[in-house]
């Protein structure tokens, strides 16, 4: 088999946004207690959060993190984690049947997110909250001084204000599962005046408002159109939110999903401009795709009945990666950098144990899950603009979405330099890739392997690792073998 990949520099798509790297620490299973934070690890540093696991953070390439949900923020008081830790009171999480100890706060949070160099995107409660308390956690983690709240994060530690720029408004609120769910009118509503009051407080802010939490959800499309008809004016994006699993054991259909990724923006984008022109708005609304993973959600769904309740951070959807999971990852990756000129931020969700890249136990080193791979090497190779690329690529018969290109790539190019990244669909077949030489290989790398069923381990955390792509280039073209189910990334310097 044989594809080509036809590329142009002056061909762009738009630049790389360095968002687009961005995961998600929820207040969920071990992500905050026993991920990020342990007190009781011995590498724990002298705030309690693991150095192993923010190593790993920084190495991921890791740019963006939301914080502090996910449906947890739905119920979340965010003035139960500030102030003297012994009194802060333990509370009830209603999304994950958990108690939440209040030990790590926005101000510990805060804190972490320095240690691993990331902005923070904060998710603000539209659940069981309103206006005034998005106004008061502004207040609280943005005004820089004199004021009540300014002076309480004062007092608590933190001279100076944190200065977040992205607010989420709320989170799936489309959803019937959240609590405090609310139609698209009563949320488009609530939306539009939490960002009105946000904005007087911070013209530049960048407001996020809930789209769909899936494009399966009943009132896709509708909802973003009637939250956007409400809010178009004082919001800048609406989020989008996916997970992908083979269901049925349909493979050839989960290796696609970046087709579903991919019509869920177009679709979203179709939305989101139909809105704006109805509005005569010369405005443009783009997406955070502020959730996106694989997740085997069934599996989750079906333990549901043995989930122990009321226990402080449960093992809860610790989902173990394998090589093929790590190749739709990537080429999800593909999927949102071609859309960057309106993908501006995402989100792997979530960032240690809970569906996550990285992963710790009580003892011994947090380790590299599979699809830690092609994130950490898209977010270190994608550098200045995406390329407007074209695919030339057999294609294959999926039940879920037809016939598919058995190759996916996207490249973008800086100074000279080009990033090509691509992924081989085929489960039994390798195929034989080419692109135009734009200067020498300067390093190339795959993801595949014999059992596309491997996994990283704690005792075996490097059993799946990338490994160098022979490379050959000949007359102004490179050509590399993709191996079936395979991730890969080249740079020409
Ligand atoms: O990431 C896990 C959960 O998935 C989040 O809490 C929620 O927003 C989504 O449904």
């Amino acid at each position: 088999l044989n594809a080509k990949l036809h590329l142009e520099p002056t061909r762009v798509v738009a630049p790389v946004s360095r968002r687009t790297f961005g995961s998600f620490v929820e207040h969920m299973g071990r992500c905050v207690y026993g991920g990020i934070y342990e007190q009781a690890h011995p590498r724990a540093d002298a705030d309690g959060f693991r150095s192993d696991v923010l190593a790993l953070v920084r190495e991921l390439g890791v740019s963006l993190v939301r914080y502090p949900g996910g449906n947890f923020v739905s119920g979340y008081k965010w003035e139960d984690g500030v102030g003297p830790v012994a009194d802060r009171p333990v509370r009830r999480d209603l999304a994950w049947h958990s108690l939440e100890t209040n030990e790590v706060g926005v101000d510990e949070f805060m804190r972490w997110a320095n240690k691993a160099g990331v902005e923070v995107m904060y998710a603000l409660n539209l659940g069981t909250r309103g206006v005034q308390e998005a106004l008061d956690v502004h207040e609280y983690l943005n005004q820089p001084d004199r004021t009540h709240l300014a002076e309480l994060r004062r007092g608590n530690g933190s001279e100076k204000p944190y200065g977040i720029s992205m607010f989420c408004l709320g989170n799936e609120m489309d959803g019937p599962w959240q609590t405090g769910h609310k139609t698209a009118y009563e949320y488009g509503r609530l939306a539009a005046e939490t960002a009105r009051a946000l904005r007087s407080a911070q013209p530049g802010v960048e407001l996020i408002a809930c789209g769909s939490s899936s494009s399966s959800m009943p009132t896709f499309g509708a909802w973003e159109a009637e939250v956007l008809e409400l809010a178009y004016d004082q919001v800048d994006y609406i989020s989008a939110h996916a997970y992908y699993e083979p269901l049925d054991g349909d493979v050839g259909s989960f290796l696609a999903s970046a087709v579903d990724m991919d019509h869920f923006i177009d679709s979203v984008v179709a939305t989101a401009d139909s809105v704006g022109a109805r509005l005569k708005s010369k405005k443009r609304i783009n997406i955070s795709f502020d959730e996106w993973n694989v997740w085997y959600l069934s599996r989750h769904q079906a333990s549901q009945a043995s989930v122990t309740e009321w226990e402080v951070a449960p093992r809860v959807i610790e989902d173990s990666y394998d090589v093929t999971d790590a190749v739709v990852v990537g080429s999800l990756l593909i999927s949102l950098l071609r859309h960057s000129d309106r993908v501006t931020a995402a989100c792997l969700a979530q960032l240690v144990n809970v569906i996550a890249p990285i992963r710790s136990e009580p003892d011994g080193e947090a380790w590299r899950q599979t699809t830690f791979h092609p994130f950490a090497l898209t977010s270190r190779l994608s550098r200045g603009e995406v390329l407007d690329v074209k695919i030339d690529s057999p294609v294959y018969e999926t039940s879920r979405f037809g016939a598919v290109p058995i190759v996916d790539a996207v490249a973008t190019h800086d100074d000279g330099a080009l990033s090509v990244f691509a992924v081989n669909r085929h489960q039994s077949e390798s195929v034989s890739f080419s692109f135009p030489a734009t200067g020498t290989v300067a390093e190339a790398w795959v993801l595949s392997d014999d059992d596309p069923a491997a996994t990283n381990t704690q005792a075996d955390p490097d059993r799946v690792t990338p490994r160098e792509l022979a490379t050959s280039v000949s007359e102004g073209i490179v050509t590399v073998t993709l191996p079936p189910v395979s991730w890969s990334a080249i740079r020409l310097g």
